[in-house]
C-alpha cells in the first residue's frame, strides 16, 4: 500500500508526463508551414487541423467533462473533435478545409481546456472526484498520456506523407532531433548475418499481465496468458529494404499465387506496386529499376540496411514467397522476450528499461536506421531490433485475451477492433514512446493500411 505522501508524488510525476506529452504534439504541429494543417496527407484519415483540436478535447471529454463534471468552454468542439476515423471498406471522407474551424479559435479553445485541466489537478478532491467516477486518476492520467503519445506517432506517420516543402524541421530546434537518415550505420555483418535464422527452442511466452499487478494497461492488455510455443525458427533481423527489393524485382507484387483473393483486390484496385515509402528514380521514372527513399525531410537513395516498412498484406506476400509465414503473437513473444534456460525478461535485452542504445525508438530519430545498429538490444536467442525501428506485423488477427474487460469510460478503445479484419502488431517504431515498449502492449492496424512504420520478419516451423 503506498503512503499519501508516495502517491501524491506520483500524480505530481503524472502531470508531468502529461506536461511533457504536450510538448512533444505541440513540436510536431510546429513542423508545418503555413496552410499546410489544413492538409489531408492520409485519405482514409482525418486532416490534420482535426488532431489539433483532437488531443485536447480527448482530455477534456476524459478528465474535465467525465470525471471532474466541469462546465465545457465549447460544446461544439468536444463533439466536433472528439473522435478520429479508421474506415475499413474503402469510405473516404469529403469534407473540405472551410469546414473546419480556423487554427485561433482551437489553439483558443485548447489552451482553456488545458488551464482549466490543469487547475482542476491541483485541486484536492481531484483524486476523489475520479474514484467517484470508477476509475483511478492515475489510470485516467495514463490514458491522457499515452493516448498523447499515440497520437505523436499516428502524426508522424501523417506527416511523413505531407509533401517535403510543407514542413520545416528547422522551425523547432529544441525538441526536433536531428535526421539521422545517414548519420547512424550498423555494424560490419555479411548478406549471410541478416539472413541467418534463429533457432528457438520450445517454451512458454507470457501474453498481457495480471490486473492485481497495479501496473497502467490499456483493455487488451489483460489478463495475463500463457501460451506454450513449440520450437521454431525466426530471422534474427527484421526483413531489409534490400531483400525487399529481391522480391520486387522477382515481379512478386505481380504473382497472384503470393497474394490472398483480398489482398490481390486491394493492390489491384489501388495499383500499389512497391513499398509505399519508395519511389522510382532516374530519367524513366516509370520503368525505372532504381530506387529512392521518401524520408520524413530528405528523399534518399534506397537505404538498402533499414527494414522495409509494409503492410500486412505485403509482408504476408514475401513470407509466401520465401517458404515462410510471419510469426504468430506467441512466436513473437518467446522469440522477444524468452531465453534459452525458460526465464522471461521484461525487455529482450533483459530486464532494465529503454535507453538509447538498445533500439530506435522513444522518438530519437524520424526515420529508421539500418537493422544491425543496436546489437545491444538483442535478445536472449539473439533475435535484434526487436523493439523500435518499426512495429512487427504477426499474424495473429487481434482478439481479446482471455479475462478481458473493456474500459467503462472508453469500451470502445479494443472491442470495436475486435472483428477479425485487424493484425497485432508488437515492437514499436522510432515514433513510439519508451512507456509503450512494454512487454504487454499491443497495437493492431488492419492489412491494406500501409502508412503505418510497421517492419516484419519470418518463420520456419
Ligand atoms: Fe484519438
Amino acid at each position: 500500500m503506498a503512503t499519501p505522501k508516495l502517491m501524491k508524488e506520483s500524480l505530481y510525476r503524472l502531470q508531468e508526463r502529461v506536461e511533457q506529452a504536450r510538448a512533444q504534439t505541440d513540436s510536431l504541429f510546429a513542423l508545418l508551414r503555413s496552410d499546410a494543417i489544413y492538409e489531408r496527407p492520409i485519405p482514409e484519415r482525418h486532416r490534420l487541423i482535426f488532431y489539433l483540436g483532437h488531443l485536447e478535447a480527448f482530455d477534456w471529454n476524459l478528465l474535465g467533462r467525465d470525471t471532474f463534471g466541469l462546465a465545457s468552454v465549447h460544446p461544439g468542439f468536444d463533439k466536433l473533435f472528439a473522435f478520429g476515423i479508421d474506415p475499413v471498406d474503402g469510405q473516404l471522407p469529403s469534407d473540405r478545409p472551410a469546414d473546419w474551424p480556423t487554427v485561433k479559435e482551437i489553439q483558443a479553445y485548447n489552451t482553456k481546456l488545458r488551464e482549466t485541466i490543469d487547475a482542476a489537478l491541483r485541486a484536492p478532491s481531484s483524486k476523489l472526484a475520479a474514484e467517484v467516477s470508477g476509475t483511478s486518476l492515475d489510470t485516467l492520467l495514463n490514458v491522457a498520456v499515452e493516448h498523447r503519445l499515440m497520437h505523436a506517432e499516428t502524426l508522424a506517420y501523417l506527416l511523413q506523407q505531407l509533401a517535403i516543402d510543407k514542413k520545416d524541421k528547422k522551425i523547432d530546434k529544441k525538441v526536433a532531433p536531428e535526421n539521422s537518415a545517414s548519420a547512424v550505420t550498423g555494424a560490419a555483418s555479411s548478406r549471410n548475418d541478416f539472413q541467418r535464422m534463429a533457432a528457438i527452442s520450445e517454451g512458454e511466452a507470457t501474453l498481457g499481465m495480471r490486473r492485481e499487478g497495479g501496473e497502467f494497461g490499456w483493455d487488451n492488455e489483460f489478463e495475463e496468458n500463457k501460451v506454450r510455443v513449440p520450437a521454431f525458427h525466426i530471422g534474427a533481423y527484421p526483413v531489409r529494404n534490400g531483400e525487399f527489393l529481391e522480391f520486387v524485382r522477382a515481379g512478386g507484387y505481380e504473382d497472384e499465387s503470393l497474394w490472398s483473393a483480398e489482398a490481390r483486390e486491394w493492390i489491384t484496385s489501388t495499383g500499389i506496386s512497391h513499398p509505399l515509402f519508395w519511389e522510382r528514380s532516374g530519367n524513366d521514372a516509370r520503368n525505372s529499376d532504381s530506387w529512392e527513399y521518401r524520408g520524413m525531410f530528405a528523399q534518399i537513395p534506397l537505404p538498402l540496411d533499414w527494414p522495409v516498412s509494409v503492410s500486412h498484406a505485403e509482408a504476408s506476400a514475401y513470407a509466401r514467397w520465401t517458404k515462410r509465414a510471419l510469426p504468430s503473437e506467441g512466436q513473437w513473444h518467446r522469440a522477444a522476450y524468452g531465453t534459452p534456460t525458460g526465464r522471461e525478461c521484461l525487455y529482450p535485452w533483459g530486464d532494465a528499461g529503454p535507453s538509447a542504445q538498445r533500439g530506435n525508438f522513444d522518438f530519437a530519430h524520424w526515420d529508421p536506421t539500418p537493422v544491425n545498429a543496436h546489437p545491444d538490444g538483442q535478445s536472449a536467442f539473439g533475435v535484434h531490433d526487436l523493439l523500435g525501428n518499426g512495429w512487427e506485423w504477426t499474424s495473429t488477427p487481434f482478439a481479446p485475451l482471455p479475462g478481458f474487460r473493456p474500459f467503462a469510460f472508453y469500451p470502445g478503445y479494443s472491442a470495436n477492433f475486435f472483428d477479425g479484419k485487424h493484425f497485432v502488431m508488437k515492437g514499436g517504431s522510432q515514433r513510439t514512446a519508451a512507456c509503450m515498449l512494454r512487454r504487454s502492449f499491443r497495437n493492431w492496424f488492419q492489412p491494406h493500411y500501409p502508412y503505418v512504420y510497421a517492419k516484419f520478419r519470418t518463420v520456419e516451423e
